[in-house]
Order: structure tokens, then C-alpha cells, then sequence
């Protein structure tokens, strides 16, 4: 679907819903994953969440007019007593700054406050300026620094989170 944007470096938009992720939907799912520099979740944990944990929150963007199940971006997250973690998130490479990432944060901040959440808390890579500006967007703020907190490659996490009482 051609139309208008935002974003002068994208000529194209696409429609979408953020729905719950399903079990048909990992594969495509992992697919990003893999494509989105992240550290690897794989199939089985995303399944696991799905089938294991009541606390966690997983979303899928999905487009009807692409392939298979469309999914164009993932959120994984959990709810812990008023606290909402980001583990994961990601939008496909051939569709981002389309929106798509701040639609499936939203979505979860959204499902965390009717489960009466007061705040979100996530890390992110002290390089990953992408994912950053994102989260400032939405509002997050950056709240500490843990050294050495990743692997392959080894990097500080920037702890970053969002007061939602108030807003
Ligand atoms: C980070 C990520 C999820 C953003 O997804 P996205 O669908 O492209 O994000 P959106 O289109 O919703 O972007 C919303 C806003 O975030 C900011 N933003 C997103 N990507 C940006 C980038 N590359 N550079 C600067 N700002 C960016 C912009 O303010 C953007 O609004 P705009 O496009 O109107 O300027 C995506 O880049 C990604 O999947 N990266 C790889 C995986 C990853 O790093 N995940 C985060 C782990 S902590």
C-alpha cells in the first residue's frame, strides 16, 4: 500500500494491527529475531513464554497484505507486580520507522496498566541509538548503567524506564 508518511526517507506506509502473538506466528517471529541484532531468544523460549508464563506480554504487528502470517514486528515483555520488563522487541528491517515499534510499546503499556502497572522498565545497549530515541519518545527515561552487561559483542546496558502513574 502506497501513502503518505512522515518520515522523508520511507515512501512507503503499511497497514497494520497489533494482535497477541500466537504459536503459528514464531516462526516469523524468530525470523526477525535473527535479522534485528539481538540477543538470541530462539524458538523454543518464545514458545515456552507463550504456553508457560501467565505474567508475560506478547504482541505481534501483523499486516494482512504480506505472505503467510504478516507479522511485521514482536514485543516480549512480562508483568512483575506493578513492574512491566521489555525483553524483547523488534520490527522487520524492510518495514521500520513506520510506526510499528512504538505501536507494539503502546500496545504493551497499554495491556501492563490493565493489569496495574505503575512503571516499565527495559535495557538497552549503550550503542543501539535506534532503539533508544524510540524509548525517549515514548517518554522513558535513562535511570542507570550497568557496565559489561551484554555478550557478543560485550556492552553496557542503559537502564531506561517510564513512570506510568500520572500520565
Ligand atoms: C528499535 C526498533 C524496534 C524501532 O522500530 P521501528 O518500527 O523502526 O520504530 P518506529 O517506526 O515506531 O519509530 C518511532 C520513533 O522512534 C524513533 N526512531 C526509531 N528508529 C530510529 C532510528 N533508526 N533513528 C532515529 N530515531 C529512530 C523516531 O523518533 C521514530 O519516529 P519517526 O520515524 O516519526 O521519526 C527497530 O529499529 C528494531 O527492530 N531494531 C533492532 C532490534 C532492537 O534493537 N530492539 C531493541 C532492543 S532494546
Amino acid at each position: 500500500m502506497i501513502g503518505e508518511t512522515n518520515n522523508p526517507t520511507n515512501l512507503f506506509q503499511i497497514s497494520f494491527s497489533i494482535d497477541y502473538m500466537k504459536m503459528e506466528d514464531l516462526q516469523e517471529v524468530v525470523f526477525i529475531e535473527e535479522q534485528s541484532g539481538l540477543n538470541r531468544w530462539g524458538f523454543d523460549s518464545y514458545k515456552r513464554e507463550l504456553f508457560t508464563n501467565p505474567d508475560a506480554v506478547m504482541l505481534v504487528a501483523r499486516s494482512p497484505y504480506l505472505a503467510g502470517r504478516g507479522v511485521l514486528g514482536f514485543f516480549a515483555g512480562w508483568t512483575v507486580a506493578d513492574e512491566m520488563h521489555v525483553n524483547n522487541i523488534a520490527s522487520h528491517p524492510d518495514y521500520r520507522r513506520m510506526g510499528i515499534g512504538r505501536s507494539l510499546i503502546e500496545a504493551a503499556i497499554h495491556e501492563g496498566r490493565m493489569r496495574g502497572v505503575s512503571f516499565v522498565l527495559l535495557e538497552v545497549r549503550a550503542s543501539n541509538d535506534a532503539a533508544q530515541a524510540l524509548y525517549k519518545k515514548i517518554g522513558f527515561n535513562f535511570v542507570n548503567r550497568r557496565r559489561d552487561y551484554y555478550r557478543l559483542p560485550t556492552e553496557d546496558a542503559f537502564v531506561m524506564k517510564l513512570n506510568l502513574l500520572g500520565r
